[in-house]
């Protein structure tokens, strides 16, 4: 039978099974996967490869893979391969749970890094070579190329990267997705780097599909079968506090005449919390905005939808099943107002600068003085990754960072004398908002950062011990530019781990 999706009759003799494909990556191999949130991944072949990594343990031969992607993927993928045992490395970024307990437990080694950077210290050669590239696409064209899936992440670098290609097609996306991807082939490295010609979130500066020589390609499967990415809570009173507080801010600056009306191009991060953010925004006073963001999640689909946000630049979809199951119905409708580009143009610090986005992320915790942590808990056990948060932080018109005052049923406070871990220094962190408030920390010298930072964000159980630390650090410590009372910042930590409460 001849699948209009594969319209190149000699890449059509290439169709095969997931267990022959799979039979094609070797013990050791590096594989460069699509994948980015839930969308995009390649659904079958990993499986296979699992399966045939679980028949070669029971046999007592080694094998196992390296795996970079996007960014994270669903359970068909890291899911599968982790429970085999079967990845030996993994980058850039994981939040599959079975995956992250391997890191933890020291069974997967884990690289965690700048998504905008993948693509280009891949090429810089750091990385090593890439023999695999396994992509999900949602069509093949007559001349070769490939049109891509609801993700592009990293695969433009891994088709040209890697020694040889396994393509799934799958029929479950959209056949109107043609046409919405905008894949840059400008990059290069120094000295031949040249400014990137995006000047606003709606430009188109490249092609649509991916090319690919077609000599590379080994093996192509044919898939039927959904994205997965979890539904999102609805938004609850914290959430919507958050959100609340950042609208009431953004309304304010651009009063102020600091913001124009429409606002800038808009990031906004994982989670719930950024979807409440969203969500938010949709009843505000705010229209004709625009996002220049990595992922596109309900909300984001929702403001499309009524009109107030004009166009949608990302590098990935990151809907719950059921926006994607509407944005599948109704892609027409939406397709000339998405555009999904690599993620090293989405997240590009040249491009987050000129645009002046207005960054808006989630974090595990912040400090006093409003440095940020956004992967570790206690330290050591890591969430899931930097993400893109680094990428638009430093180089945001506005760089917010948002979360609830406490985790853990109250147990834990999120702001603290010390950050565990630090992934945004103090300088990348312009706006603390939690539910009890939002800190403006433009402009302010440490002291005053802790001061508005303490008396904002902070949950009145913990208010007061942190005014206390701070107090005597501002009388003990060895100097006074940021006091910290070194043998104490971090007792807060301790305790929990001790005790399984931070108060004291
Ligand atoms: N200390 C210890 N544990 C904490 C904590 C803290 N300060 N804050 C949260 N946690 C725990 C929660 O209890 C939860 O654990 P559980 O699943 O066992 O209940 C877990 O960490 C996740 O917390 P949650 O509040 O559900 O997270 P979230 O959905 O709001 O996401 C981040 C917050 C920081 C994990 C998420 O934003 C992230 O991964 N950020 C980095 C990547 C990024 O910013 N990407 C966007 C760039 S485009």
């Amino acid at each position: 039978m001849s699948d209009p999706r594969i319209r190149n009759p000699a890449l059509r003799a290439k169709v095969t099974t997931a267990e022959a494909a799979a039979a094609l990556i070797q013990p050791g191999d590096t594989i460069g996967m699509s994948g980015f949130t839930g969308a995009g991944y390649p659904k079958v072949v990993p499986a296979a490869l699992a399966a045939r990594i679980e028949q070669a343990h029971a046999r007592g031969d080694p094998f196992r893979v390296r795996v970079w992607t996007g960014a994270s993927t669903g359970p068909e993928l890291d899911g599968v391969l982790a429970r085999a045992n079967g990845i030996e490395f993994r980058l850039p970024y994981n939040s599959d749970p079975i995956a992250r307990e391997k890191i933890n437990s020291g069974q997967m080694e884990y690289l965690d890094m700048h998504l905008s950077q993948v693509a280009p210290v891949a090429w810089q050669g750091f990385l090593g070579p890439l023999d695999v590239a396994l992509i999900e696409v949602s069509a093949i064209r007559e001349d070769g190329t490939l049109v891509p899936s609801s993700s592009i992440g990293n695969n433009k670098t891994w088709l040209e990267r890697a020694e040889r290609v396994i393509l799934e097609v799958n029929r479950w996306q959209n056949a109107a997705l043609e046409g919405m991807h905008d894949i840059y082939y400008g990059t290069a490295l120094p000295p031949n780097r040249v400014p990137i010609p995006l000047i606003h979130a709606e430009d188109r500066i490249g092609e649509t599909g991916f090319r690919c020589d077609p000599a590379k390609i080994v093996a192509i499967v044919e898939t039927d079968a959904p994205d997965r990415n979890a539904p999102f809570d609805p938004p609850d009173a914290a959430a919507g506090a958050i959100a609340g507080h950042l609208l009431g801010f953004l309304q304010h600056e651009v009063k102020l005449g600091r913001l124009p009306a429409s606002l800038l191009p808009l990031q906004s991060g994982v989670g719930n919390t950024a979807n409440a953010v969203l969500a938010g925004l949709l009843a505000g006073p705010f229209e004709q905005l625009t996002a220049y963001t990595e992922v596109m999640q309900d909300g984001m689909l929702a403001l499309l939808d009524a009109g107030k946000l004009k166009v949608a630049s990302a590098t990935a979809f990151s809907l719950s099943p059921d926006a994607a199951a509407d944005l599948n119905s109704r892609m027409e409708r939406f397709r000339d107002r998405i555009i999904l580009r690599p993620q090293e143009i989405s997240n590009h610090p040249e491009l987050v600068r000129r645009l002046g986005c207005i960054a808006m992320n989630g974090m595990v915790e912040a400090d006093i003085y409003g440095a940020v942590n956004s992967t570790h808990l206690m330290g050591s056990r890591i969430q899931n990754g930097i993400g893109g948060s680094g990428d638009f932080a430093r180089n945001a018109f506005i760089s917010i960072f948002m979360a609830r005052s406490t985790a853990k049923r109250g147990a834990i406070s999120t702001i603290v004398p010390q950050c565990s871990h630090v992934d945004h220094i103090t300088q990348d962190v312009q706006v603390l908002v939690t539910e009890q408030g939002l800190a403006d920390l433009r402009g302010l010298s440490p002291k005053q950062r802790a001061t508005a930072i303490i008396a904002n964000c902070a949950h009145p159980d913990f208010r007061e011990a942190l005014a206390d630390y701070f107090a005597r650090a501002q009388r003990d410590a060895y100097g006074q530019q940021t006091p910290v009372l070194l043998d104490e910042a971090l007792s807060w930590h301790s305790r929990f781990i001790r005790t399984g409460s931070m108060r004291p």
